[in-house]
């Protein structure tokens, strides 16, 4: 996504607007509880926190998480520096040279640093647009075991996907990692974000009969709107595992004290608010929806939770297409980035036109952005491609 940045200055120079649906970073209002708790902190040196994360901090989180009706230990919450780091050091711990991971794509791009970077494989599980990307399926999954899989990770609710496993299927998985023995690490950095009532607030940490497989990533960089924070969390029972990760937590000695400090306040924050962020998601997810769905050729599935989308567009690239719009097209002076999906995908070929977008714009704005790229589609049609909007759609 980053080799568009250049594009978009040069873009911008001349005057262009970029609407950007391109990026996952939460628009919303941070809970100003953590601005006065980070300016309250009057200790006279800024010292190194504890390596497994701030008690106060993770005690926050245990009585999160009992809310959720999941009992945790103290020792079983390791504060990291975001979720992202969460996800490497659980690849570090879990992970040989060789051995494999199986992971539903399209999926988040990082997963593929993290996963290399302990040596380790991912082995994809498909989806595609017109089954809504869903990937639960016991045989897909039980096909993809070798005797070298270790783990089976889910992001829950999906990005780039927005798909969220019902109760069903979520068993189904956790039923697949017991049957097998494996790891399974749950990335639900957007439990939070799930548009139907149906769903509540997801999360396999409930299926105590799975705790020696479990691994939980978690952060409150989506949760609270607070991206910039950098505090994430393991989460498992897993004793072994719990030791592998506390190493590596030793090691880089401690997350930064001041944002834990404010995150520990994020987590005091009334659950109103999560109530409040996620009607305006439903709201915007909505608007994005309804706008997509009349551009003739486009293929998208209401997503049900984060917030993201995946469509497949009627361009023959969308990467091709990234670059035509932003050097090429304008409407109005207005312009619009997406993330093209290629990325998203561990198998050569695949998301060549797929998007994503993300629908962190207010309405208003959302609306031009699906105008200008409804405009810009027609266009590249007929300049580009060739041929007639019609013939597409
Ligand atoms: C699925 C998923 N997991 C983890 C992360 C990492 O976020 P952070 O390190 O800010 O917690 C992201 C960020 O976009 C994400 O989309």
């Amino acid at each position: 996504m980053r080799k568009f940045h250049p594009l978009a200055v040069a873009a911008e120079k001349q005057g262009k607007k970029i609407y950007h649906l391109n990026i996952g970073q939460p628009d919303l209002a941070t809970p100003p509880a953590y601005f006065e708790a980070v300016r309250s902190f009057d200790k006279r040196t800024l010292a190194y926190d504890a390596s497994p994360g701030n008690p106060g901090l993770i005690e926050a989180i245990r009585r999160y998480y009992k809310r959720l009706d999941v009992d945790l230990d103290p020792r079983d919450i390791l504060v990291t520096t975001g979720g992202s780091e969460a996800l490497l050091l659980t690849c570090l711990s879990i992970l040989d040279p060789y051995t494999e991971v199986i992971i539903p794509e399209p999926y988040y791009p990082n997963y593929t640093t993290f996963v290399h970077a302990a040596g380790g494989v991912i082995r994809a599980l498909p989806t595609n647009p017109w089954e809504g990307y869903r990937y639960a399926k016991r045989e897909r999954i039980e096909s993809l075991i070798t005797k070298n899989t270790r783990a089976i990770l889910i992001t829950n609710p999906g990005n780039p996907t927005g798909v969220v496993l019902d109760q069903a299927e979520m068993r189904m998985i956790a039923d697949i990692a017991k049957a097998h023995d494996l790891y399974l690490i749950c990335d639900e950095v957007y439990r939070e974000f799930c548009y139907d009532e149906k769903f509540g607030v997801p999360t396999m940490a409930r299926f105590a009969d799975i705790h020696e497989n479990l691994v939980i990533v978690d952060s409150v960089s989506k949760r609270f709107s607070a991206c910039g924070a950098r505090v994430g969390c393991v989460v498992t029972k897993n004793k072994e595992l719990q030791q592998a990760i506390l190493k590596f937590c030793q090691s880089r000695l401690s997350v930064a004290t001041i944002d834990q400090v404010g995150a520990e306040a994020l987590y005091s924050v009334d659950p109103e608010f999560f109530r409040r962020s996620k009607e305006e998601y439903r709201v915007r997810r909505d608007t994005l929806i309804s706008g997509l769905r009349k551009i003739p050729g486009l293929v998208v599935e209401e997503p049900m939770g984060a917030f993201y989308v995946m469509a497949s567009l009627p361009v023959d690239d969308a990467d091709k297409f990234q670059h035509w719009l932003l050097e090429s097209f304008e409407d109005n002076g207005d312009t619009v980035m997406f993330a093209p999906g290629a990325p998203f995908y561990e198998t050569p070929g695949k998301g060549i036109n797929e998007v994503r977008i993300a629908y962190v714009l207010n309405r208003e704005d959302l609306s031009r952005a699906i105008e200008v790229l409804a405009r810009g589609i027609a266009r590249y049609q007929r300049e580009v491609m060739g041929v007639s909007p019609k013939a597409l759609g």
